[in-house]
């Protein structure tokens, strides 16, 4: 049966970098991986086509979809809108709907780029992390939120920070088995001195490793984790944590890795249905200059045959193949440095097909 997978270009660069991962794709249709792309607006694009940024159709084609990859959303064109329509409030109206509280943000250093990362290379020679982050909760979807003029006439802005017994057990046995794959190492991130709902957190992701005797659990204030990504980043190997740090943490360890338009990602279901997105955004500054790096969305293809398709074989081919043209010394303008071969969107493209 053919893989039925949504196309969601979004705004900015998406577009362009979306082009450039399904001509990788192409290449494995033709020789034979049965697979459709049914495109469909998201964010600003599904506004300006359907005045909402997660309309109906595009719901519609998701919904039944085995899995979906995204560009990216958002441009300052939009920033005027009223909230629930920006774009986005589409992203976050598609994970809530498609159920993606899995999110898996792999930040891996490529040894060619060891020196595009502002960290010594000593330092991240080698990194290889996973952030576990939960998707569909926390800060971002507590109710109630808003802004309102309080008893006293002040204007205020509010939002909720919560977290459920299931919601935090399901993420923790992601990250767990995760873990199992992986170095058997898991940190669980919270500000559990402080707030409440972490401190559940906490509490709840210590039952569940009872279940995983053989992964060591350890614990760190967010704070801290931000000051240890960066001072000694090779010490993670799992690390689990909820929307608004994984958010953060995320972006960080991004750039350990030399440039966030290397970092794929993958939000999962229950049922392994998958929504594929690089990490970065629409970069509106750059768009349609054919200058954005696609390899975020490269990887996050490969991510999707790996974890919606379980096609590990083609999943690698598409890693390795970005590994020898990196290797080659391509590179796109955010991780340029002298003495490589600077080349556009499309020319990274070219050169990746070529490598398949
Ligand atoms: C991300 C992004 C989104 C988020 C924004 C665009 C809503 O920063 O995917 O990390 O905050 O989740
Ligand atoms: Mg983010």
């Amino acid at each position: 049966m053919a893989l039925n997978i949504a196309v969601l270009p979004g705004d900015g660069i998406g577009p362009e970098i979306i082009a450039q991962a399904l001509r990788v794709l192409e290449v494995l249709k033709k020789e034979g991986l049965d697979m459709t792309f049914t495109e469909a607006p998201l964010g600003g694009q599904a506004y300006d086509q359907y005045g909402h940024p997660y309309p109906e159709f595009t719901q519609d084609i998701c919904r039944k979809a085995d899995a979906v990859l995204l560009g990216a959303v958002g441009g300052p064109q939009y920033d005027t809108l009223d909230r629930p329509l920006r774009p986005e409030r589409g992203l976050l109206a598609i994970r809530k709907d498609l159920g993606l509280f899995a999110n898996l943000r792999p930040a891996v250093l490529f040894p060619e780029l060891a020196n595009a990362s502002t960290l010594k290379p000593e330092v991240v020679a080698g990194l290889d992390i996973m952030i576990v982050r939960e998707l569909t909760g926390d800060v971002y979807f507590g109710q109630p939120r808003g802004m309102r003029t309080n008893e006293q006439g002040v204007r205020e802005g509010f939002n909720t920070m919560i977290y459920s017994e299931p919601e935090v057990r399901r993420i923790a046995h992601v990250a767990f088995d995760i873990a199992m794959k992986r170095g058997k190492k898991l940190c669980s991130v919270d500000k559990a001195n402080v707030l409440e709902t972490t401190e559940f957190w906490k509490e709840i992701v210590i039952d569940v490793a009872k279940e995983y005797p053989e992964v060591e659990l350890s614990h760190m204030y967010v704070d801290n984790a931000a000051m240890q990504l960066i001072r000694n980043p090779k010490q993670f190997d799992v690390m689990v944590t909820g929307n608004i740090f994984g958010d953060i943490l995320s972006d960080e360890a991004s750039m350990l890795t030399g440039s966030i338009g290397m970092l794929a990602s993958a939000s999962l279901n229950e049922s392994k249905k998958g929504l594929y997105e690089p990490s970065h955004g629409s970069a509106p500054d750059i768009a349609g200059k054919n200058l954005a790096n696609p390899i975020a969305t490269i990887l996050s293809a490969a991510m999707m045959l790996r974890y919606s398709f379980d096609n590990e074989a083609a999943a690698t081919r598409i890693e390795n193949a970005v590994k020898k043209v990196l290797a080659a010394g391509y590179r796109t303008g955010d991780i340029y440095e002298e003495g490589t071969k600077k080349v556009s969107c499309s020319e990274m493209g070219d050169q990746i097909v070529a490598a398949m």
